[in-house]
């Protein structure tokens, strides 16, 4: 299905980004992981190789706008282009909005939303230039909701990436390059332990679970490999929930 395309995926060391690296690797794809955690990102690679895949690990904070440059700079001439990106690497400080600190709001902000805009444009300066191709952001259904509990920074970023993926997907419709979003309800990973260890908080994700079973991290791959493919070919600007009914109430 991305038999001689290069993906990049950001937070790919572990969670929700190193399944849909695994999935687009195992779809045929050449796969880049960059992590802020490079042993993360090189381990995971190593396993896609080891299963026969093409992979390449590497560290790069995705907040750090020329970080970012000179890491995309080297998967394309390590791999040998780009036609996939999926923004992954995202984080949350759950705090009541009357608490949070303005600099940890500011870091929810930088890394979810902004560090979302910098990957996507550098990505896209090379896209735009070589033919096109498809860009993919992990938003949240907190970004079409105001949530379950308090954590206005992560629902106020994510909403920006929902409508930031409307804007990209217009600026660069004309010329190939397709921009989506997967909006994906909790998922059991490192960033969700703090919520799925308080029964309180675990009973009220599963009171707003209408099919009563979550998703894991294969199922929200699974729409992104799909949003990445040619199979979408006819499809921008669109946030596709993988919800398990959360929206539907
Ligand atoms: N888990 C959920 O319930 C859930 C639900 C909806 C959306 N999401 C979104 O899915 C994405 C992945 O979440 P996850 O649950 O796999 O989280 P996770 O914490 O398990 O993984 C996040 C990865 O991103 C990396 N990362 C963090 N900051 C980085 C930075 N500055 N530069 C590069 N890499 C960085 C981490 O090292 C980690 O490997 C996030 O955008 C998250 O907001 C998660």
């Amino acid at each position: 299905m991305l038999k001689n395309r290069v993906a990049l995926v950001t937070g790919g060391g572990r969670g929700i980004g190193a399944a849909c690296a695994t999935l687009l690797a195992q779809a045929g794809a050449s796969v880049a992981l960059l992590d802020l955690d490079a042993a993360s990102a090189e381990a995971r690679a190593t396993a896609i190789r080891e299963s026969g895949g093409r992979a390449l690990g590497m560290g790069c904070d995705v907040t750090d706008a020329a970080a970012v440059e000179r890491a995309f700079a080297r998967v394309i001439a390590e791999l040998g282009g780009l036609q996939v990106l999926v923004n992954n690497a995202g984080s949350a400080v759950r705090v009541p909005a009357t608490e949070i600190a303005l600099d940890d709001w500011r870091k929810v902000v930088e890394l979810n939303l902004t560090a979302v805009f910098s990957c996507a444009r550098t990505a896209a300066r090379h896209m735009l230039a070589h033919g096109g191709g498809a860009i993919v952001n992990i938003a949240s259904i907190m970004g079409l909701s105001g949530g379950i509990y308090p954590n206005a920074s992560y629902q106020a970023s994510k909403g920006g990436v929902v409508n930031l993926t409307r804007a990209l997907a217009l600026e660069w419709a004309a010329q190939g390059v397709r921009v989506n979003a997967v909006a994906p309800t909790f998922v059991r990973t490192a960033l969700t332990e703090a919520v799925f260890s308080d029964p309180e908080r675990r009973a009220a994700v599963m009171a707003h679970t209408p099919l009563g079973v979550l998703p894991e991290p294969e199922d929200i791959a699974a729409a992104v490999l799909y949003l990445a493919s040619p199979a979408a070919r006819c499809v921008t600007g669109i946030v596709l929930p993988v919800d398990s009914g959360y929206l539907a109430r």
